[in-house]
């Protein structure tokens, strides 16, 4: 079916950019609908590492085109430095597409960002400093300025005269309207020859029966709405948020991938439930390398969350499930899977609780399945398949990709003879 979102099932970091990137080989336009340079997908293609942040991982492909959709949010800056470093690795970048009712990042939003985390202390969120957050709230707030807006010299000067008075209060180092705005021409006029009408080409590449993935940044248990607010970022990665973040509508989408690791990880503060006390979240965290993309930080490891994992495909309405590295799990003896969680009240539940209090105070009730203990080079072990059947059993849906490695050819699918080995 031609349009397929792809979305996180977790707190982000789900290892999408692999998926994306294995699938974008097969698709005509990939799109990012939410989201900004807070998204970090690391991509290992015949040994090299590519991190992308802002551009859709389709780019590494010549001739797909490659939609950041008006769901999201830019910076100017980063966008500029992250297409000059693809072109001085020989990536071409034409076929990038910037809607230009993206919103942009504008340094008062980074330095409000980190300033609000300051003043929480240790009720800080943890974001990842970008100005994610207060650019998506001057956006609601009707305040905000759009990648149209920096292409435009007068709209922009006047905008940047309207906002500094007010934003200029709460800066260290106020900002001259003037500068700031020859300052994003520079950037515009590297950037003019991307920017297009974003939901038209969706939806003409839709009409004539192109391939389209939508690709979630972030994950669900992040989302605005949905996610362990307020440890979230300030968009919608839930899958129905592609519709609006692109502009078509949501008839129009044919089927839903989450994507999930065969544990679970965070970064930033918030609760979650099963993370592990003890070495074994040291060991998860070497095995996987569970450093952030974007800010290098510790990721926090834990098992797998089938209750999470449960809610997840209920709020995004997923046909299938992507299960990533399978492999960092080899290392265990019994890997415990929690199926439920345990109420202060004493009551257990299978169904995410809809109250905070409920999912700050849930304990987690295992189920132990047993390791493999043995690579997964030459395919699924035994164990590793029941493992993989487990979970999809328990959510009820059809598990279509299993990664057993950093590299792209690292992903076995059921039909495979190496997902049936011995
Ligand atoms: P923000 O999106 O920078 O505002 O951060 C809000 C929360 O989302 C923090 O807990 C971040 O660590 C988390 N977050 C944002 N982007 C990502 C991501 O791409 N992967 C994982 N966590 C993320």
């Amino acid at each position: 079916m031609p349009a397929t979102v792809i979305v996180g099932a977790q707190w982000g970091d789900e290892g999408k950019g692999k998926i994306v990137d294995l699938l974008a080989q097969s698709s005509d336009v990939v799109c990012r609908y939410q989201g900004g340079p807070n998204a970090g997908h690391t991509i290992v293609r015949e040994g090299e590492t590519f991190k992308l942040h802002h551009v859709p991982s389709g780019i590494l492909y010549g001739g797909t085109i490659c939609v950041v959709g008006a769901g999201c949010v830019i910076d100017p800056g980063l966008l500029v430095e992250e297409l000059d470093e693809l072109k001085a690795r020989g990536i071409k970048t034409d076929g990038l597409r910037i809607s230009g009712n993206a919103h942009v990042i504008m340094p008062w939003h980074v330095a409000s960002d980190a300033a609000s985390e300051r003043r929480l202390g240790k009720l800080q969120i943890g974001t990842t400093r970008r100005g994610i957050g207060p650019a998506y709230s001057d956006k609601a707030a009707r305040l905000g300025i759009r990648v149209q807006d920096i292409l435009d010299p007068k709209i922009l000067r006047q905008k940047f005269e309207t906002a500094l008075a007010e934003k200029n209060l709460l800066l260290d180092e106020p900002l001259e309207p003037g500068d700031l705005a020859d300052r994003m021409e520079t950037f515009a006029a590297r950037l003019r020859p991307y920017v297009a009408d974003t939901s038209l080409l969706v939806d003409q590449a839709l009409r004539e029966g192109r391939r389209v993935l939508l690709e979630g940044a972030q994950g669900t248990l992040l989302d605005l709405d949905h996610g362990t607010y307020p440890f979230v970022t300030s968009s919608n990665p839930v899958a129905g948020a592609a519709a609006t973040g692109i502009g078509i509508g949501p008839t129009r989408i044919d089927s839903v991938l989450g994507v999930a690791k065969a544990y679970v990880t965070r970064v930033g503060e918030g609760p979650f439930p099963t993370e592990i006390e003890g070495p074994d979240q040291e060991r998860i965290r070497e095995l996987g390398e569970e450093y952030g993309t974007t800010t290098g930080r510790e990721r926090r490891c834990g098992w797998l969350d089938l209750v999470a994992l449960r809610f997840a495909v209920r709020v995004n309405g997923m046909t299938s499930l992507a299960l990533t590295k399978l492999d960092v799990l080899s290392e265990f003896d019994e890997i415990p899977v929690c199926t439920a969680y345990r109420l202060p009240d004493g009551s257990e539940t299978v169904e995410f609780p809809a109250h905070q209090s409920d999912f700050h105070h849930a304990s987690p009730v295992y189920d132990t399945l047993p390791g493999w203990r043995e690579p997964l080079d030459d395919g699924l072990p035994g164990a590793a398949r029941d493992y993989v059947e487990f979970v999809g059993g328990a959510l009820g849906l059809d598990v279509t990709m299993i990664g057993t490695g950093a590299d792209r050819e690292r992903v076995i699918t059921p039909d495979q003879p190496a997902y049936s080995r011995s």
